[in-house]
């Protein structure tokens, strides 16, 4: 069999991006909003998304640059305090897709995260009830575990009680980069779903110590073990229906990368389903990529398909070493390599 030269996709959905506000969002929403038809927009702004202002923000990606016909899927930030009735308010309101756990302390613009889950039970039963998705970003924050360890250290630590508690709430196993969280999305009921970003199945963590220190290759979750990274490619081109696209798409202006404490996130969506092509087709998997990329997510959020399709041809992509952005410049995630199937648009 030749191998194809044109694949054509139902139009793709992001299920995990950084919209970010303000000059920046007005320049990477266009790019997200070129390939996927939907995003679940993370809400870890300054200050962070918890309440129905988030309404407003919708309003503003809405209005950015190159968004005509782009759907944002709200999600609301979780505190300690966060209040049962109006998340669930906010949810039938539709103003609210799901909901995202942030560990406090765990990531960026994360300090008003949850300290201990055991403080949200009240709002995950009322989830649980009403089938409002809970995203979770899956590590420990304790300093003693190694920043290696501490997304399999979540597993027994705080996701296995989550299932045991709310065995029907819906959870999705954000941006996954290891093989124990691999295997604790397949092993779990089907309410437990994970997503995969492009990074994770590129780089290992050899990526961020290439020749000297990689800030643009440093993201949170940081890059595993290369059998990390294989297991995770294993799963995500399983064509399990657990398993989507969303890409952790997490833009900082180029002078807070390459600091003396750089910023975590890989900006990766100019050029993300075209990254998502490379790996499945690597794989042998590239009949698989549809059903990742475009339906296994809205079938676990009980949401439609897309009913329009894209197109990409097998042409090499030179992705630029970075890209310009609101004074400053952005490095995109595969800065500098060719990449060998090119987006062309709707089909
Ligand atoms: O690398 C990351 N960047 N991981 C996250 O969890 C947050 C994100 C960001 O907002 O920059
Ligand atoms: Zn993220």
């Amino acid at each position: 069999m030749t191998a194809p030269t044109r694949l054509i996709l139902r139009r793709p959905d992001d299920w995990h991006v950084h919209l970010r506000d303000g000059d920046m969002l007005e320049v990477v929403a266009g790019y997200s909003a070129r390939q996927f038809a939907r995003a679940i927009v993370m809400p870890n702004l300054v200050p962070p998304v918890t309440t129905p202002a988030a309404a407003a923000y919708r309003e503003r990606i809405l209005a950015a640059p190159g968004s005509a016909g782009f759907t944002p899927l709200m999600t609301l930030y979780l505190t300690d305090d966060a209040d049962p009735r109006a998340v669930a308010e906010g949810h039938a309101a539709g103003i609210f897709t799901a909901a995202k756990l942030y560990p406090a302390n765990a990531t960026t613009n994360s300090a008003h995260g949850v300290t201990d889950v055991r403080n949200i039970h009240p709002v995950l039963a009322t989830m649980q009830r009403i089938g409002m998705p809970l995203l979770i970003h899956g590590e420990v924050t304790d300093p003693a575990v190694d920043v290696f360890d501490r997304e399999k250290m979540f597993i027994d630590r705080v996701f296995a009680g989550l299932v045991r508690d709310f065995p029907e709430l819906k959870m999705v196993f954000e941006h996954i980069t290891t093989a124990e969280a691999a295997e604790f999305v397949m092993a779990a009921g089907p309410n437990v779903a994970a997503t995969v970003t492009p990074q994770h199945l590129h780089i290992n963590r050899n990526a961020l110590f290439a020749g000297g220190l990689r800030p643009h290759a440093y993201c949170l979750p940081v890059a595993k073990r290369e059998e990390h990274r294989l297991a995770v490619r294993r799963a995500a081109t399983s064509g399990s229906p657990k398993f989507f696209l969303g890409t952790d798409s997490a833009p900082h202006a180029i002078e807070r990368k390459e600091s003396g404490c750089g910023c975590a996130g890989i900006f990766n969506a100019p050029f993300a389903i075209e990254s998502y092509a490379k790996a499945f087709e690597e794989e042998g998997a590239i009949d698989r990529l549809e059903a990742f990329a475009s339906e296994n997510g809205p079938r676990f959020y009980g949401l439609p398909l897309n009913e329009e399709w894209i197109a990409l041809e097998r042409a090499a992509v030179d992705v630029p070493e970075r890209i310009e952005a609101a004074g400053t410049h952005l490095v995109p995630f595969h800065a500098g390599e060719t990449l060998p199937w090119r987006y062309v648009g709707a089909a």
